[in-house]
């Protein structure tokens, strides 16, 4: 006889890291070797439902509707069988994503996948955990969806780097940080929609393990965190934009510096900063930050973000420009059998 299954559904936003997270120092617990900060959206949402199948002999996965294979599915069973294991619950699960993110494309589609799939997956397998637990959960999914657990803006600890194994594990979560009056927008500027070439997975190992610049950037940004944090708690998006730049850009230069090199900026990155350097001299206070992935979202004031959207737009007429505020942090759907 069939038992009864349970079921829920979370939703969540991606987030854009103002300090980057670039570089493990645990590739099994995802622990980074730095802090880093982000901004979660309010566009590009992710929904999750998780439903429990006790007479199934494997997950089941599909995203957007169509069923998931090999590593991709692989994650997400990993991911579940330490649900599993904490929840002392061994059932499969049939998991439906629905993305708006176009996949892989840098836009932190796997930042909101895990932060609504670590939401859901504890609800159904009936894991009470508070928000800081559940980004702890969702790190190890992702790293950045620690930070999409959370709306407006969010610190990701590293944690301890001494102790023991679970010492790290607890002391490596996000949370929301503290914010003056400040009333931002992000201009995503998609300049290419398709897959990146490599994972940010295996473009991190491989900056850590070749590239001589790695150790200065990773220094250099606990500064550009100790000063972001100073800027957002006086309302300066002038100084949270700079400091976001330079941040971003340095962690593109130890990709460069990497033996071989990495390279995520194409022309048209290129010619995006350009545009948003001319902005500046304009007199509009708009800051650039690249992920893993050619695309640039770029910070400014809500107030000027049209202009902003239209200038750019203008610069890559065969991109697409999405506008982006704060958005909320992950939360249940629904919960039921
Ligand atoms: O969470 P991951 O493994 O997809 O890594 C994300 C890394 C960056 O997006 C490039 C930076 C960040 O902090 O989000």
């Amino acid at each position: 006889e069939r038992s009864t299954t349970r079921g829920a559904s979370a939703v969540a936003h991606p987030n854009i890291a103002l300090v980057k997270y670039w570089g493990k120092r645990d590739e099994q617990l995802v622990l980074p070797w730095t802090d880093s900060l982000s901004m979660t959206l309010d566009i590009c949402p992710t929904t999750t439902g998780v439903r429990l199948d006790p007479d199934a002999e494997h997950d089941e996965v599909t995203l957007d509707g169509v069923p998931l294979a090999g590593e991709a599915r692989q994650r997400v069973t990993a991911f579940l069988d330490l649900v599993r294991e904490r929840a002392g619950v061994s059932a499969r699960a049939v998991v439906d994503t629905a993305n708006t993110v176009p996949t892989g494309a840098g836009l932190a589609s796997s930042a909101s996948g895990f932060a609504a799939l670590a939401v859901a997956a504890a609800a159904a397998y009936g894991l009470a955990l508070d928000a800081t637990a559940l980004s702890r959960l969702a790190r190890r999914g992702s790293g950045s969806a620690s930070r999409s657990v959370f709306g407006g803006f969010a610190v990701w600890h590293a944690g301890p780097a001494t102790g023991t194994a679970t010492d790290a594990d607890l002391g490596s979560y996000a949370e929301p940080v503290p914010v003056g009056e400040l009333d931002p927008a992000l201009v995503v500027a998609v300049v290419d929609a398709g897959p990146k070439a490599v994972s940010s997975r295996a473009a991190m190992r491989h900056t850590v393990a070749t590239s001589p610049l790695y150790r200065p950037w990773a220094a250099a940004s606990r500064d550009d965190l100790t000063d972001m944090r100073k800027a957002l708690h006086r309302g300066d998006l002038a100084a949270v934009g700079e400091i976001a730049e330079r941040n971003a850009l340095g962690m593109h230069a130890t990709m460069l510096a990497a033996r071989p090199a990495v390279r995520y900026l194409s022309s048209a990155t290129l010619t995006v900063l350009d545009t948003v350097l001319q902005l500046r001299r304009d007199g509009i206070p708009a800051y650039a930050t690249m992920d893993a992935g050619p695309n640039v979202k770029v910070l400014c004031p809500r107030a000027d973000a049209d202009r902003v959207a239209a200038v750019v737009r203008g610069a890559v007429p065969r991109g697409s420009v999405l506008v982006a505020g704060p958005g909320q942090g992950a939360r249940l759907l629904s919960e039921g059998g």
